[in-house]
């Protein structure tokens, strides 16, 4: 089968696009044909072997794992004995923790997986699992966020926030969400109910109170969390000298701030699909390449600038 495959750390020059043999099923496993994968952070960061850190787990002096890829959409071809709640055909979305995504097949734990809703497009599913997964964990797991409170989503126009800002909308929420002054527009399109543009006003010296912070960027101090919110939960860190701040003050100061890595399960990818299903939540999809230009797609997002998602595709099925 046709895989992106890696053997040293770099940037996404160092994908290569061989063949490998297809991977073989296991007990709890499904064997899926990969109709479209999408690109997360994740991708380059272990793709480059940052932060240096990540090396102990990732491969100390070369990648440990061949094929890289979490998110992906696609066909169940065979599965395992174990596995009661998905058959042969089923249209599944998932997040492999392990890569393997970019290639033509995966073969990957069930419990890792969910149907489809109906009528829903494969490109769309696949910009899902780590982004969508990561915004309800952060509301709703994390964030314990209840109906009427409100909640700023910092970072609100990229794969996690625009999401977050349309679930935490589905859950009755009061949402002002902050973004860049040219994603103003397509923020408010989202659901949110007041708008920040950073590069108008100083996130830094915002006076609003919140009974939630979710901090999808990740340039939010302490103090900010402190000064705004009544509890917080940070998804991102824009530098390891921040990551290490917030961990530091997070554990000394009362403030109720959790920092997680989101999970990938059926149940929550379920109740993704569903909220797909009922129009409550849309993937906005900026650009779509094919699988074949996986590295321009990972390359693209290096920026952190997405509106949205990014999506490459293998096959064009309805
Ligand atoms: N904890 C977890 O399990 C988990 C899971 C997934 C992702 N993450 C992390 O979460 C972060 C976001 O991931 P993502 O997939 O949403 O990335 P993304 O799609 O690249 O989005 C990043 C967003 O940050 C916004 N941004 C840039 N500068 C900003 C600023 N100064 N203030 C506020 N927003 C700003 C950009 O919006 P504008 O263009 O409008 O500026 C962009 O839309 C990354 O650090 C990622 O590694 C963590």
């Amino acid at each position: 089968m046709k895989a992106f495959t890696k053997t040293k750390y770099g940037g996404p020059e160092v994908l290569q696009l061989e063949e490998v043999e297809k991977p073989s099923l296991k007990d709890e496993h499904l064997l899926v044909k990969v109709v479209a994968n999408s690109a997360n952070p994740a991708d380059w960061h272990i793709l480059r072997g940052e932060p240096l850190l990540a090396r102990f787990a990732f491969g100390l002096f070369k990648p440990k794992d061949k094929i890289p890829g979490f998110d992906f959409a696609g066909i169940v071809e065979e599965a395992g004995n174990n596995v009661k709640h998905f058959k042969v055909g089923d249209r599944v979305f998932g997040e492999s923790s392990k890569g393997g995504a970019f290639a033509r097949y995966i073969c990957v734990g069930a419990d890792v997986c969910g149907l489809m809703p109906e009528g829903a497009g494969f490109p769309q599913m696949a910009s899902v699992p780590v982004a969508g997964l990561t915004a309800l964990q952060a509301l709703i797991t994390h964030g314990k966020l209840n109906e009427g409170e409100s909640v700023l989503i910092n970072g609100a126009s990229g794969g996690v926030g625009h999401f977050a800002v349309q679930i935490a909308k589905a859950y009755g929420a009061k949402v002002t969400a902050v973004c860049s002054g040219k994603n103003v527009d397509f923020v408010k399109s989202l659901g949110a109910h007041q708008v920040i543009a950073y590069d108008k006003e100083n996130i830094h010296r915002h006076e609003g109170k919140y009974n939630l912070i979710v901090d999808a960027h990740g340039n939010l101090s302490h103090s900010d969390f402190k000064r705004m919110g009544g509890r917080g939960v940070v998804v991102g860190f824009t530098t390891m000298r921040h990551m290490i701040s917030l961990s530091i003050t997070g554990r000394m100061g009362k403030f109720p701030l959790t920092q997680f890595t989101a999970q990938a399960n059926t149940k929550d990818l379920e109740k993704l699909a569903l909220l797909i299903q009922t129009g409550k939540i849309r993937v906005h999809l900026e650009k779509t390449y094919s699988y074949k230009q996986i590295p321009e797609a990972i390359s693209y997002i290096e920026a952190m600038r997405t509106r949205g998602k990014v999506a490459m595709v293998w096959e064009s099925i309805d």
